[in-house]
């Protein structure tokens, strides 16, 4: 496989941007891009197992960023020869392989595991271009998961159905179909219900559980074929109708019949009824294959497990279906095999597995080597190791089996016994004595068998050597000649073998009886060689031949059959077939006295020298004239060059094959020497006694010959078939070298003739070639009427006819039955599976189209729905809320009732709610009603009970309030404060203007820029002004008003002529008596200083802002208890010489200050 990849794998790629896969290309992954490289080419592909979904914006420019790996294959279009790609250059398309399975979507080429519908995507493919452009990609999606699906895909993977096939009567179109299939690993294809295998010479993935479910219970042509499909169909009609069935697989050897009746055996014992009690039945009934294989099978050149006789298989089922026995029926063993194997092929496999496979002390029983060289038996092949082959673990397979099967360790031990002796018998060596008699040259060896079979040594050499004639009823021992003692020797091999293989069929057939009888139908499975031509054909395959000439006698019988009742059944005209009856050749065969086999009967009984060309003349004789028989002497001259002396043609109905006449009467006599029988009669080997009883020694009558038994138990086989419901798997092999991407036009050209392929479809396509049931029928395609769609009530019939009308049949295109319609031509059918594809799309929109609306109508009416039960319980809610609060309310209101009557009580239930309700709301009244500075008086009101608690309160926040303002103000405001209180303690109430003052801010210097440089210079050293301002000074004397500026000093104050700025007076703080001032709204204020000694005495002022002049004054001079405010009437004042004089004081509305003709000083101002 993997060779075949690189080969596509083009390691130039144009675009630098590709990047290199390192692992090589599995062939599978050049097949999709083949595939691939086709759907863009043509549109099409003949690949349909895939699943495809491709559209036209999967082409990238570019290789994606994301690419986990890109590998690029060179891809070409599936045509068949056409090596083109070396000319067409650089690829031209790429193909992405993901390691990881991406979802089926737009943009991706799904590809499933297999090539099998219904299978998980493994790996999703990218498609991207390289170079030039292309044409879009068609948009394709289909899809082959069921049969009626394939119609569909028809042309791309040929047809699944041969009936469908237009030219059904060319092998070419037969053949190319088988091929195109094979190519896609699709190994299985229907003719009706004959299922024709191609061997695929690989393991394909269709053989699991999984499949085997899929298969259970469908229609039979619901799914692609399969040989599962068989053996389901089987199964049901076994188990609905009740009548057995048997499933006849032929083919030739290698073709893969055992395989396929494994997968049978396989699927019936999985898929039917199981219990507790089967169990064990149906692993006897698989673990039998084993067995019977190691025994009878063996690698030849064609097959490397051929089987190498026929096999007749019964499973028996109880009334629920589930196998309860078996029973097998074996035909003509290949004994021949035993002794001579041709080159490159082996004998039976169990001569080898015993070798390999058995351990040291086994080997030492049995007295034997491990090499399968040392013995003749086992040497001639010279192919004792097959690469396919596991001997040592078949053996172990075997010896599991044989368990299971519940062989004695006894039983087994006697098999295995029987297999060495043979082993030993082909060496046992001959040599003439002196009279010419064969005498043994081995005895050792001879003593070997004598142990193992438990005979006596010297009876078996003289049997070896001699043989007892008795003549005149006397008894005379004749020594044999070398060769005839070798030719006994091999007689006695081929009879225990065979014997031995006879036994174990039926010890298997023991285990496998149905203890109860109360069986109710069988399945039978025959697995049978197929036709055989040799370069040289002997007895063997003249015996095969024959086998599969009344086989296809019965086949051609019962598929006629078959098809003349169901159109018996379906009431519709019965067309006769023309076909080829080989009833004559079976004739020539088999006929009573004028037939090959009891001619070569016959010659084998004559007394005299009958021998094989004597054979040849009687049958020129006896049927020269039969038109299927010739020999070199009857055949014309052309003839002659291809027929020996010794030869003879049939001409069969798969073929011509030429027998040689050589060996026949031996293997048909199939003699063994009676004392060779006698001295296996007496061996202890209690198999081998069994099966050379010494009843047969009585015996009289000479046994019945090869031929004349294989005829009786073919003709057994006939009847048994016929008593049965018949399905055929038929088998081919697509080449001789056992490889699985070979098909061989000639070689399959040949076995579809031989197995009559091409006479089966034509029966099958002989009147119709299509017919299914009226409600499958109806069901795929009733779109295509709008009578019947988009239902339809009445009987199925009935829908079907108006179908057809309204579609346009004509009358002779089909039939109505009466449960099926029959089609007659593929291209009807065909015509109306294209008519449903393009209906069905438009369908496809329409329900879109309906369902859209549906479901967004659903969408709204669910919307709709949940918003009314939303609302009605929001309401709900609402409501309860309400009530809680009414309810709460009028509790509330109850509470405040009951508490206001009680209001007056002390504290207690009922009052304590509207006692704390009072105090929070007046606390509240409180937060927005409080004063907002020192000076607001105003309080809340408090209720009667929270009087005494609001005085406090008041007080506390007045006192807080106070705080909070005395905190706020800096030392000069504090200063200025003090002088305002020290004011307000002065002039309260005492003197008019006071009140006007106190909105008035006091300032330190008033008019101060003009106190002079000269006025500071002239106050006492260390003396600062702290206050000044301007005022007018009364003399003592004559009281003339003077303008003075008054400056304040910290211990002195100093009187200034505004004017010159000269001191007129100071008086020391310290001397200061007093100040005095009238009650009046005047302006003037007596200062009073001493006058003694150069002091000039009181100082009277007039200052427009007295009240601030003399409150500085008082506190700076700290004489703020000698201010004194003087009632209505007059201040006495000192003078110098300690004279006073007098201040009048007058309240009157013209202020003014004069000097009165009393010599006083009188100021009318404003009265309180
Ligand atoms: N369905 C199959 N799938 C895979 N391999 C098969 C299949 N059928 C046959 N073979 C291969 O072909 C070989 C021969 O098949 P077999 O059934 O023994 O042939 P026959 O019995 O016709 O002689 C088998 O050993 C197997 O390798
Ligand atoms: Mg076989």
């Amino acid at each position: 496989m993997g060779g075949g990849a690189s080969k596509n794998a083009v390691a130039d790629s144009p675009e630098p941007k590709v990047l290199e896969n390192q692992d090589p290309i599995p062939q599978d992954k050049v097949d999709d891009a083949r595939m691939v490289a086709d759907l863009i080419e043509n549109g099409t592909s003949n690949v349909t197992s895939h699943r495809i979904d491709v559209s036209a914006d999967v082409i990238k420019e570019d290789v994606p960023d994301d690419a986990i790996k890109v590998t690029t294959i060179q891809v070409k279009p599936a045509t068949e020869s056409k090596p083109k790609a070396e000319k067409t250059g650089p690829p031209k398309y790429g193909i992405e392989i993901r390691k990881q399975p991406i979802a089926k979507g737009n943009g991706h080429l799904t590809v499933s595991d297999s090539k099998f519908p219904g299978n998980t995507p493994l790996h999703s493919y990218k498609i991207f271009k390289f170079q030039q452009p292309v044409a879009p990609v068609r948009a394709e999606r289909y899809s082959v998961s069921t049969m009626e699906g394939a119609l569909t895909a028809r042309d791309r993977v040929g047809v699944q159905d041969f009936v469908l096939l237009e030219e059904y009567k060319s092998e070419n179109a037969f053949i190319f179909n088988l091929k195109k299939r094979f190519k896609e690993k699709l190994i299985y294809t229907y003719i009706g219900s004959v299922l024709v295998s191609v061997n695929p010479y690989q393991q394909l993935s269709f053989y699991t559980q999984y499949h085997m479910e899929k298969y259970q219970g469908v229609n039979f042509y619901e799914m692609p074929p399969h040989v599962y499909a068989i053996a389901d169909n089987v199964y049901r009609s076994m188990r609905n109708e009740s009548c057995d069935q048997c499933i006849l697989i032929s083919g030739e050897s290698g073709a893969g019949k055992t395989e396929a009746s494994k997968y049978i055996l396989q699927y019936l014992s999985v898929c039917s009824t199981s219990n507790e009690q089967v169990g064990h039945i149906k692993s006897q009934l698989l673990q039998s294959n084993p067995v019977l294989e190691a025994f009878g099978n063996a690698k030849t050149h064609r097959n490397d497990n051929s089987s190498r006789f026929g096999k007749y298989m019964d499973i028996q089922f109880d009334y629920k279906g589930a196998p309860v026995g078996g029973h097998i029926l074996n035909y003509l063993l290949e004994k021949s095999r035993v002794v001579h194997q041709a080159s490159g092929e082996r004998n039976f496999h169990i001569f080898y597995q015993l070798m390999e496979g058995s351990d040291e002390k086994m080997l030492r029983k049995l007295c034997l080597e491990k090499t399968p060289d040392t013995y003749f038996y086992t040497n001639q092949g010279k192919c004792a190791k097959v690469r396919s082959i596991n001997d040592r673990k078949d053996f172990i397979a075997v010896q599991k089996a044989l368990k299971v099967l519940e062989f004695s360790e006894q039983q087994i031990d006697n098999l295995f016994e029987i297999v060495a002796s043979v082993l030993h018998l082909g060496n046992v060596n001959f040599s003439a004595n002196d009279e010419g008699n064969a005498v043994v040259q081995n005895d050792h060896v001879v003593q070997k068998v004598s142990i193992l079979l438990g005979c006596d040594l010297d009876q078996l050499l003289q049997a070896l050597t001699h043989r007892t004639i008795e003549a005149n009823k006397e008894k005379m021992q004749s020594p044999l000649a070398v060769d005839q003692a070798v030719y006994a020797r091999d007689a006695l091999a081929k009879a225990v073998y065979g014997r031995m293989f006879n036994w174990l069929v039926e010890s298997l057939n023991g285990s496998l009886t149905n203890k109860d009888v109360k069986r109710r139908s069988l399945i039978g499975l025959l697995d049978i060689y197929g036709f055989e031509i040799f370069k040289s054909n002997s007895f063997e395959q003249f015996c095969i031949n024959f086998c599969n000439e009344k086989l296809q006698q019965l086949f051609i019988q019962l598929t006629l059959k078959q098809e003349q009742e169901e159109y018996r059944s379906e009431g519709i005209e019965w067309e006769p077939v023309e076909y080829f009856n080989n009833k004559v050749i079976c004739d020539l065969v088999e006929e009573r006295h004028k037939g090959i086999i009891d001619i070569l009967d016959e010659e084998c009984l004559r007394p005299g020298d009958a021998s094989d060309k004597t054979f040849l003349k009687k049958l020129e004789e006896t049927v020269g004239e039969h038109k299927h028989f010739v020999t070199h002497a009857l055949g014309d001259a052309k003839m002659r060059k291809t027929i020996g002396y010794e030869e003879f043609r049939l001409i069969h109905y798969a073929g011509e094959v030429t027998y040689s006449i050589e060996g026949f009467l031996d293997k048909n006599n199939d003699l063994l020497f009676r004392d060779l029988k006698e001295t296996m009669s007496k061996a202890t080997n209690e198999i081998i006694k069994s099966v050379f009883p010494t009843s047969e020694l009585a015996r009289l009558k000479r046994p019945e010959t090869v031929g004349s038994q294989f005829r009786t138990s073919l003709n057994k086989l006939m009847d048994i078939l016929m008593s049965k419901e018949p399905s055929y798997v038929r088998c081919i092999k697509p080449n001789d070298a056992k490889m699985s991407d070979r098909f061989d036009d000639n070689l399959v050209r040949h076995q579809v003739k031989y197995l009559g392929l091409m006479e089966n479809l034509r029966v099958r396509r002989a009147g119709f070639a299509y017919r299914r049931t009226y409600d499958v029928f109806l069901k795929r395609y009733k779109s295509l009427c709008p009578k019947t769609w988009p239902r339809w009530d009445g009987p199925a019939k009935e829908g079907v006819a108006l179908l057809c009308k309204h579609i346009d049949y004509a009358d002779g295109d089909y039939r109505l039955g009466k449960t099926k319609i029959f089609i007659r031509f593929p291209k009807t059918l065909f015509a109306t599976e294209d008519a449903f594809q393009i209906r069905k799309h438009e369908l496809a929109t329409q329900i879109q189209a309906s369902f859209r609306g549906w479901s967004q109508w659903r969408k709204f009416q669910r919307m709709r729905d949940a918003v009314t039960l939303l609302s009605a319980h929001w309401r709900r809610v609402l409501a309860c809320r309400l009530r809680e609060k009414r309810k709460k309310a009028v509790h509330d209101v109850r509470k405040f009732i009951l508490g206001f009557i009680t209001r007056n009580r002390p504290r207690c239930p009922e009052n304590a709610h509207f006692l704390d309700y009072v105090r929070i709301s007046y606390l509240q009244r409180c937060q927005s009603g409080l004063p907002r500075n020192v000076l607001d008086k105003s309080w809340p009101k408090a209720p009667a009970a929270l009087e005494e608690a609001a005085d406090l309160l008041q007080h506390l926040y007045m006192r807080n309030m106070t705080l909070k303002y005395v905190k706020t103000i800096t030392p000069q405001r504090k200063a200025a404060m003090e002088e305002k209180v020290l004011a307000s303690a002065i002039f309260r109430s005492k003197k008019r203007g006071y009140e006007e003052s106190v909105a008035q801010p006091f300032q330190d210097k008033r008019q101060v820029d003009q106190l002079k440089p000269k006025m500071q210079t002239s106050m006492d050293p260390g003396d600062k002004p702290i206050y000044c301002c301007t005022v007018t000074k009364y003399d003592r004397h004559g009281y003339h008003a003077r303008q003075r500026t008054l400056v304040v000093g910290s211990s002195a104050t100093y009187l200034f002529d505004s004017k010159d700025g000269k001191l007129k007076q100071k008086i020391l703080h310290s001397e200061l008596r007093g100040i005095s001032t009238s009650s009046l709204g005047d302006h003037v204020f007596v200062l009073h200083a001493p006058s003694e000694q150069k002091q000039k005495g009181d100082a009277i002022v007039q200052s427009t802002f007295a009240i601030e002049t003399m409150t500085k004054l008082a506190n700076i001079a700290k004489k703020s208890k000698d201010v004194k405010v003087v009632e209505n009437g007059s201040i006495l004042h000192d003078m110098a010489g300690g004279k006073q004089g007098t201040i009048e004081f007058h309240a009157g509305t013209q202020p003014s200050v004069t000097k009165s003709k009393q010599g006083s000083l009188v100021v009318i101002a404003p009265g309180r």
